[in-house]
């Protein structure tokens, strides 16, 4: 396997990095890739790296189809760490071939080849030995094992400051975990193939530790960093010998609710454990998908509030409290900030203003949010004291003298006298959770 040096940075590196050892030894190796070779996606054909820890190939999906990828061979989880087409995976038939150029070509069943970029670009992975200079980004997969597409989250060393950032990229979200190692230059995030430790440099100095420990001996174990599916970043090994999962050594978050915009719009998470998430939606709010709440939530009935005749009266909606409850977010993405406030006057705040519809009391301080809402959650301590204030359209009204948090939603117009009873019992049981007037 002939690399000339126009493949420097480039996908070919990348694999060589994978495949080093097998061109160091002998270059007749069985195990290295032959020019001219090439393997066909169904056939279980793969190209192993010298002592088969890691194939390349067509790794097969739930789907039935596959990606043209780099993965864990010797695990039966058959870990993925890297592939080329995870948004458009290929079907059976396909092929993969090195050409005598020293390329990889894709070629699809029934449609035209492409290249394999020589680019190369990390997916959600990075491996002992490999770093990510300043531009470079990991995605997170869109759900796990089951589909590897580009998902929400984002890591980057930020060209701009050497910030290592990790956002909710889709929403334009300036971040939810840093490094603070802004206003360095030359920042790389290093994972170091001899201690496996990770951590950042600056030209200099080592500006940022993550992992604090790692069993010894390091050999003994496989290595990887991954942001998932959750938006946590975080440093996994696996026992070679007899190992049966993989195990979390460190992690980026360690409250899974300050992931922002891990429920969606409208959504609203809590965290029984900081290890499970639990998504719900707003008061006021019905989710989009119940088996994917992630998937955010859309307003149960459209009330508008500006409406010349609605007068902005009070009979016309409630507004709830949530308790040690937030909607943290940049402090300039706020609609409006009322000092020495309190909870009555906050409550008018967003009764008054038809145009807000959600406001959080942070000690004296009345913070009006802007719509739709992202990132409500309850997430102890930073959460805690915290009052969150939702406006709720009281659409039906039982008798003017029942308590002011009875409310009673429509979810669609055709169904409602059907569903009239059932929503009062369910929501007067929803509303308990998120209710003390
Ligand atoms: C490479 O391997 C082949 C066959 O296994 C062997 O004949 C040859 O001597 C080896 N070359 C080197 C440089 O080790
Ligand atoms: C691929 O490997 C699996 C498991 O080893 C086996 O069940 C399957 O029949 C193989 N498929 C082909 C096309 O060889
Ligand atoms: C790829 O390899 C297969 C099998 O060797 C061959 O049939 C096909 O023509 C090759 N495709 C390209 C684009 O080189
Ligand atoms: C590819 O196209 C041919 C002719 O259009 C068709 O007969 C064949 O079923 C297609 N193959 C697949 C896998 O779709
Ligand atoms: C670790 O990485 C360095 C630089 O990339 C490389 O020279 C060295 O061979 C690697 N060591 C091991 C044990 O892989
Ligand atoms: C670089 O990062 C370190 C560690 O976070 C920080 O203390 C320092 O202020 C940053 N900037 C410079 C110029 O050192
Ligand atoms: C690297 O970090 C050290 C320690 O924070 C700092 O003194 C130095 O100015 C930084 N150098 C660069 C080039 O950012
Ligand atoms: C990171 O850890 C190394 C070794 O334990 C230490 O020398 C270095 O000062 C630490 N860096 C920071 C920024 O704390
Ligand atoms: C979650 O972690 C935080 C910080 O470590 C802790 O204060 C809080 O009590 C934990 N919450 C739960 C539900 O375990
Ligand atoms: C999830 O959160 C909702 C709203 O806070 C609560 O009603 C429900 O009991 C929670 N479920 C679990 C399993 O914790
Ligand atoms: C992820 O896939 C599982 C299994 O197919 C499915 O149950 C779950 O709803 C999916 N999650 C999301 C967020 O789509
Ligand atoms: C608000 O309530 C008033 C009186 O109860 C009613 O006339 C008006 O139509 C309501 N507005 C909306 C938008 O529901």
């Amino acid at each position: 396997m002939d690399v000339s040096t126009k493949f420097l940075v480039s996908f070919v590196t990348f694999l060589l990095f994978i495949f080093s050892r097998a061109q160091r030894s002998n270059s007749t190796n069985k195990n290295s890739i032959e020019l001219g070779s090439s393997i066909v996606a169904g056939t279980n054909s793969s190209w192993k790296s010298p002592f088969g820890d890691f194939a390349f190939g067509f790794y097969p999906l739930v789907s039935t189809h596959y990606l043209v990828g780099i993965w864990f061979d010797k695990i039966p989880q058959k870990t993925l760490v890297w592939s080329a087409n995870r948004g458009d995976p290929a079907r059976i038939g396909s092929t993969n071939n090195f050409t005598v150029k020293g390329q990889f070509l894709l070629q699809h069943v029934n449609r035209t080849s492409v290249l394999i970029d020589n680019e190369f670009r990390f997916t959600d992975t990075i491996l002992p030995g490999q770093t990510l200079n300043m531009g470079q980004m990991l995605f997170s997969n869109a759900n796990g094992t089951q589909d590897y597409s580009t998902g929400q989250y984002k890591l980057e060393v930020q060209k701009s400051d050497g910030n290592i950032v990790i956002s909710a990229f889709r929403f334009a979200d300036p971040g939810y975990w840093d490094s603070k190692t802004n206003s360095n230059t030359s920042v790389r995030l290093i994972f170091n193939n001899k201690t496996s430790f990770l951590y950042a440099v600056n030209g200099t100095h080592n500006i940022f530790n993550m992992t604090t420990e790692v069993p010894n001996p390091v050999e003994n174990y496989y290595h990887r960093a991954t942001i998932n599916d959750r938006g946590n970043f975080q440093q996994l090994i696996y026992l070679k010998e007899g190992g049966k999962d993989w195990t979390v050594i460190w992690q980026a978050i360690t409250q899974p609710c300050t992931v922002n915009a891990i429920c969606g719009v409208y959504g609203f998470c809590t965290s029984p454990d900081n290890s499970t998430v639990n998504c719900s939606c707003l008061p006021g709010y019905t989710s989009f998908d119940p088996n994917s709440l992630s998937k955010g939530c859309y307003p149960s009935v459209a009330v508008d509030f500006c409406a010349a005749n609605a007068n902005s009266s009070a009979s016309n909606f409630t507004v709830e409290q949530i308790q040690n409850a937030d909607i943290p977010n940049n402090i300039f993405f706020d609609l409006q900030r009322i000092d020495s406030s309190d909870l009555d006057s906050c409550s008018k705040e967003v009764m008054n203003d038809c145009f807000c519809m959600a406001a959080v009391l942070i000690d004296s301080v009345c913070y009006k949010k802007r719509t739709p809402l992202l990132n409500a959650r309850i997430s102890i301590p930073e959460t805690s004291n915290r009052v969150t204030l939702i406006k709720v359209p009281q659409v039906l009204q039982e008798d003017k003298n029942d308590s002011p948090s009875r409310v009673v939603l429509i979810v669609e117009g055709q169904h409602v006298p059907y569903l009239l009873l059932c929503l009062q019992l369910l929501l007067s049981i929803i509303i308990q959770h998120f209710v003390i007037s």
